[in-house]
Order: C-alpha cells, then structure tokens, then sequence
C-alpha cells in the first residue's frame, strides 16, 4: 500500500506571485498588478484586493512597482533556470505553474500572440524536460488582463469566452507536449474575491451577486470549450478542474448546526459538480430562484457542459472551520479568504488559518466518494514568518511538522481506495501572498531573500524542510 510508483510530488506556484517583470517582453497588465501591499486585510475577502473602480484608475496610473508587490514577484521570470534547478534537487516529478494570459495577449483581445510571450514558457517547460520534471499548466490563476475587466466587468460579460478560448488555443499548440492541465484556479473563488478571480469591478456592477454566478457560468462554458479543444489538440492530455475544498464541521451535534455546515459544504461542492457531473445541482438552481439569480445559460452551453467535464479533480486545502445554525455564539476565525467559527481542538497558523491534517483525509475521502474520479492535491502548506540566520539556514521544523501530518493522513485515504495522481506543494519556494501581497507569509522549501518592500538581495536558500522533502519524495512517502 501508500503512494503509487508513478505518484507526482512536487510544488506549486502562480505566474503573478513570482514572475515579476510586469512590464517586461511586451506584458500587459493583468488584475494582480492592480493588487496592492495590505498586509490588515487580513481575511475580509472584500478587502484583499483594490476592488473599485478608483483604485483600478490609480493603479494604471502608477507604473512603479513601488505599492504593487506582484508586479516585482521574485523574479523568477529571470532566474527559473536556478528555481528549476533547486526543484529539481529536490526530485520533483512535477511542476505547476500558470501561464500570465498577458505574456500572450496583453490586452487579452491581440488576434496573434507575442512570441516573446510563447517563447519563455517554452523555454521553462524545456528546463522542466531537461529534469525529467512534468509540467502541470494552470491557464488562470488571478492574471486575466486588466483591459477586459475595465472594457467588460471581466467574467460577467460572455465576450471574454472568446478571448479566453483564443489565449487557450495558443497554449495548446505552443506548449502541445504537456499532459495535465487545469482551467481555471479555485474556480469557486469568484464568489468571494470576484476581482481578483473574474475581473469583475464590484462598484461597475448593478446587481454582484448576480454577476458573480454568472461569471462563473461564464467560465463553466469556457472550461468547457478548452477541455473539448485539449482533448483533440493533445491526445492522451488530462485536463482538471481546481477547487477551494473548504470542509466545514458542524460546531456541535445540534441537528441546526448539521444543517448549516451541509449547506456550506453543498454550496463548496457545486463548481465541482457542474464540472465533474456536467450539471448543475438541483438545490443549486433552487438557491438561484429563491435568491432571484437568473443565469444567462443557452441550451448550447449546458450541451457543452454535460459533454466535456473535466478527467480529474484538482484541490487545494489549507484548513477546516465550523458552521453553527446561529453563529452569534461562535468564535470565528478566518482563512483562504473564508470567515467561520473556530475549531477549539484545532491550532491555527500565525495567520490564523486552521491547521487540520485529518480534514485532508475527510476531503479526499469525500472527494473520492462524491465523484470517483483520479484526484489531485494542488496546493496545501503553511505561511509562516520564517528567520534566515547568519549561516544561511533556516530552521523551519513547524513546516516539516505541519507536512509530515498532512502527508500521513494523506497516505490513511489512499491506503482506504482513494486514486490519488499527485500532489503540489503551496508553494516550493517563497512567494508573494495573493491575498495580502505580503513576502513575509513564507511558504516555501525555499527561502528567497526580499521584504515587504521589496528590498534583499534576491539570493535562494534552501531551508531544512527542502532537505525534508527531498527525502520523502526520494522514498516516495514512505517514510514521512
Ligand atoms: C490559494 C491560491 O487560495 O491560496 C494561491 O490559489 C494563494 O494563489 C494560496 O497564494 C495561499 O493564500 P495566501 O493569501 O496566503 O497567498
């Protein structure tokens, strides 16, 4: 039993949370150079990213990278060869990242492609090969061109479909020998930072929460058409949806607070379903009548639907938090963008995010038992502040402690029939945070020497949970 032979270990990252160079080789400008430094956003979704339209105006005024810490990254636009490199001694067998939509069409609505653009992710996916190391593509992770959400409210328009479908298009015949792909990241995300994830300008919208569900229609279709183009373009390629998997407890036995955790954990499912079963739920449709959501779906799009859902489930998971019928009574704390009540058996990160290993379990169990399809953990880790000593170390044993957890129960559910691809570390290397913009949120194997503002030498250290993971994937798993 444990971790099949061919199981994918490695790291995860997203273009606009390490390339930098925003401006550099013909980029456009995309929703997260719009994200500015805020470090007391804390968890309140709303206020993670500069959501109205002022803050979208200052920022294509100021082309500095001065308050936009995305726009700066890590520079691994310049140094993916040394990243590439670290992974590789680490013995990853796979490696996502996400294609910048703007490197390729910088305003999103370009009839051809900037070489520039299809060039370097050729060259990183020829680095990648070179270590034998699998490329795993997400083609949108909070970088839709900022032109498309000033022009269209973003997602909520369907005339992005297109532009999307063209931008896909190019990948697949540019970058034809990679075998898995994902569509769109934490694709549920849209009702919780609708920025960010959708392009949609909440004080641009009369009614958000209706252009909110549409947009994410909008993207079921989307996902829809590129799964349906992959699968011709590349024969034998994977394509995976992502989803948030936020498990909810109910906080106690009481049959209400059962019910309210049921109906967050129904609504958590409901982009998996659409794009795993090909349909929307029924107590879905039902939410939209009551709520007076009415989605602009033609019977087209929902042939498109049940026809091209996705080869497997891919999932990031950070944490767990409880639901209670009347929450008035509850402790909340707060996580990946979520606000719930907090698990008293439960530590927490210095974020605040609940730490929950045997919730890995549930979700893939639960996962598996839903729609008995291949899965994938995409993303899963911990931001912490981490210290570099003068030796150049970094003694991280809570983030050894923190994955040797999650991994041991991740064995438990494939030893109990769980068909498990791979899994992703978030992230191998530090990184700047999507929600805060922070550098100090460290996640990483690998310590990269920048602050919040920007300042350090750049340099690469390897932390003793690199050491760590080397040796877990050497013996895949085995040994935790
Ligand atoms: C996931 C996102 O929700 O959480 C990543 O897909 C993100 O882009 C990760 O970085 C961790 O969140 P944060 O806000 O700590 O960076």
């Amino acid at each position: 039993m444990g971790f099949r032979d061919d199981f994918l270990w490695g790291g995860a990252v997203a273009a606009n949370q390490v390339e930098g160079a925003w401006n550099v080789d013909g980029k456009g400008m995309s929703v997260a150079d719009v994200a500015s430094y805020n470090p007391n956003a804390g968890n309140d979704y709303r206020k993670q990213v500069a959501v109205d339209s002022k803050k979208v105006e200052e920022a294509i005024k100021d082309q500095s990278d001065t308050f936009y810490p995305k726009r700066r990254g890590i520079d691994m636009y310049h140094r993916y060869k040394e990243d590439i490199k670290l992974f590789a001694e680490m013995g990853f067998k796979v490696f996502r990242f996400s294609i910048a939509w703007t490197r390729l069409f910088p305003t999103g609505e370009e009839t051809k492609p900037n070489p520039k653009g299809v060039a370097y992710y050729q060259d990183v996916i020829a680095e990648l090969r070179k270590y034998g190391i699998e490329p795993l593509v997400t083609l949108s992770h909070y970088e839709m061109p900022l032109n498309l959400a000033v022009k269209y409210n973003g997602w909520a328009d369907k005339r992005v479909i297109d532009d999307f479908t063209r931008f896909a298009k190019v990948c697949f015949e540019s970058f034809s020998d990679v075998k898995y792909w994902l569509t769109f990241n934490e694709i549920d995300s849209v009702t919780r930072h609708p920025f960010i994830s959708a392009g949609i300008i909440p004080d641009r919208s009369d009614n958000l929460e209706q252009d909110e569900y549409q947009a994410l229609h909008n993207q079921f279709v989307a996902s829809s058409i590129v799964t349906k183009m992959c699968h011709e373009m590349i024969p034998g390629s994977q394509v995976g949806c992502m989803l948030t998997k936020l498990t909810t407890y109910p906080a106690t036995a009481k049959p209400e607070d059962v019910l309210a955790a049921f109906n967050k954990n129904t609504m958590n499912y409901y982009c998996a379903d659409v794009q795993v079963k090909g349909r929307y739920p029924k107590l879905v449709l039902d939410f939209f009548k009551k709520n007076g959501i009415k989605l602009d779906a033609t019977e087209e799009e929902l042939k498109l639907l049940r026809e091209n859902t996705v080869d497997f489930i891919s999932f990031s998971y950070y944490m767990s938090l409880l639901a209670a019928g009347d929450e008035s009574g509850l402790e909340m704390t707060s996580g990946n963008t979520v606000v719930g009540g907090k698990n008293p058996y439960l530590p927490t990160t210095e974020w605040g995010w609940t730490v929950d290993p045997v919730g890995l379990r549930i979700s893939l169990l639960e996962l598996y038992d839903r729609y008995e399809k291949p899965l994938f953990v995409v993303e899963n880790g911990m931001g912490t502040k981490d210290v570099l000593n003068a030796d150049g170390t970094i003694h991280d044993d809570y983030r050894i402690n923190y994955f040797k957890q999650h991994f041991s129960e991740m064995k438990k559910a494939v030893d109990a029939g769980v068909d498990l691809l791979g899994y992703t570390s978030w992230a191998p290397i530090d990184l700047i945070s999507a929600s805060t913009s922070q550098m100090s949120k460290r996640y990483g194997f690998i310590y990269v020497d920048i602050d919040d503002n920007g300042d350090g030498t750049k340099k690469r250290y390897k932390k003793d949970s690199f050491y760590w993971y080397r040796d877990v994937i050497a013996n895949n798993g085995k040994e935790l």
